[in-house]
């Protein structure tokens, strides 16, 4: 008889009950305690411009301050700091890491400040990813860096969003989970913050910006979740001044007609932030982070890197496979390029020859118009030669002729005056 392989169908699962107390019911504690003992990570990025008020809203948030200086507005563009603490409340550590936008809405040209932000959301997880990848792998103990929240600090206008402040929202939305808040919202008066609010949410529906949703699932949260949510994007006031209120101090901003207290609900958002943020749904941040933003992330790499789950006959393919046909289909281009490389070396050889030929015919063109040219010159020089040779001997013979009858000429003259002098001596005799 067959015996089946795998995992068991559904209905092979019988229900039984127990006639004792056996002990797995200590399983959640096991994973509190374990969870408590390993720490946990949580990654805030702060996007918002220069000055918003990033830094003493995140002080006023944890409790503590923070390092950080004032970025000036000369930048040239956008980068990102990152910068980890170790905290600790009771017997609960947290890694916490916050990522601050500096420079961010400084430049002129505001086209790429999303890239920085993309890039490093990106390389957070590609850096989880690979640690994924490899055949040692140490997640237990790995430093998460991937973000887990995005709070994106719209600055205080009254007015409706900027369309950098929706572009970089856009950008972020399936990458990260968007919360959005009001900076500085002890600048607005409380009936113009209703409709800014409004104005706000309408503005991110219709240009299809995902913020992330507080999740209404789970019986616990759901209705504090659902009540919250309705107050999108928290107005939110920062400060770690104590101010004394009552008989008691309180964290708050002093001005000369009065105090805004960050704690007080009348005052502003602060504490549903906090609520929200880190008292409610932490752990889902961490989640949706996992599930569903990194899961994008490695789905589209795996796929962009080759990697199916099925082929065309909608059979599982294995990693084996995968690798096989990756291989494969490298193997051919390799020998593709290989080919085209010989050809083209070929080609160019070819060439080569043809020039190297046409100057070759081109220098015996040349030498003979030179040879050609060269004889007539002689031709032309042995015949100049001649006609002076000729000249010559004429005048040779001209010269010749010239001295004989000169010669004659003298000796005609010597006897005549012979003849005088003896017919003189003639005479005297
Ligand atoms: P950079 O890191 O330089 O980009 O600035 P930041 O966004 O971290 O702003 P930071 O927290 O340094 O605050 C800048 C100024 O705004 C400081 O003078 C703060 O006191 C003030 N500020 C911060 N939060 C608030 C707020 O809620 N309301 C008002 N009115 N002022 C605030
Ligand atoms: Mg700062």
């Amino acid at each position: 008889m067959a015996v089946a392989v795998g995992r068991p169908a559904n209905d092979d699962l019988r229900n039984l009950s127990l006639s004792g107390h056996v002990g797995f019911d200590s399983l959640p504690d096991q994973l509190v305690n374990k969870s408590t003992s390993q720490g946990f990570c949580f990654n805030i990025l702060c996007v918002g411009e220069t000055g918003i008020g990033k830094s003493t809203l995140m002080d006023t948030l944890f409790n503590t301050k923070f390092e950080s200086e004032p970025a000036t507005h000369n930048e040239p563009g956008v980068r990102l700091k990152a910068r980890s603490y170790e905290l600790q409340e009771s017997n609960v550590r947290l890694k916490l890491t916050i990522v601050d936008t500096v420079g961010f809405g400084d430049q002129i040209n505001k086209d790429d400040s999303y890239k920085p932000i993309v890039e490093y959301i990106d390389a957070q997880f590609e850096a989880y990813l690979q640690e994924e990848l490899k055949i040692k792998r140490s997640l237990f103990n790995y430093h998460d860096t991937r973000i887990h929240a995005c709070l994106y600090f719209i600055a205080p206008t009254g007015h409706s969003l900027k369309s950098l402040d929706l572009v970089t929202m856009k950008k972020l939305d399936s990458k990260v989970n968007i919360i959005p808040i009001i900076a500085k919202a002890d600048t607005i008066a409380k009936n113009e913050l209703h409709k800014f609010k409004s104005k706000i949410m309408s503005e991110l529906v219709s240009n299809g910006v995902q913020i992330y949703q507080f999740p209404t699932d789970e019986e616990t949260v759901a209705e504090i979740n659902a009540t919250m949510s309705v107050h999108l994007p928290f107005a939110v006031v920062g400060s770690t001044e104590e101010v004394k209120i009552g008989n008691k101090m309180a964290k708050a901003r002093q001005y000369p007609w009065g105090v805004v207290q960050v704690e007080n609900e009348n005052h502003c958002d602060f504490v549903k932030l906090r609520e929200m943020l880190i008292r409610v749904n932490m752990e889902d941040l961490r989640e949706q982070t996992h599930t569903r933003h990194y899961e994008l992330y490695r789905r589209c790499k795996l796929e962009e890197m080759g990697f199916k789950d099925t082929d065309p006959d909608s059979k599982p393919f294995s990693l084996q496979e995968t690798y096989e046909a990756k291989r494969n289909e490298f193997l051919g281009e390799l020998q593709k390029k290989e080919d085209e490389m010989r050809q083209m070396f070929v080609m160019r050889v070819k060439e080569k020859e043809a020039e190297l030929k046409e100057a070759e015919k081109d220098l015996h063109e040349k030498f003979d118009h030179l040879k050609r040219t060269h004889q007539e010159e002689k031709k032309k020089v042995e015949d100049k030669k001649k006609e002076l040779e000729e000249e010559l001997n004429n005048f040779q013979k001209k010269k010749a002729a010239a001295q004989l009858l000169q010669s004659q000429a003298q000796q005609a003259g010597s006897q005549q005056t012979k003849k005088d002098k003896d017919k003189k001596n003639a005479s005297f005799t």
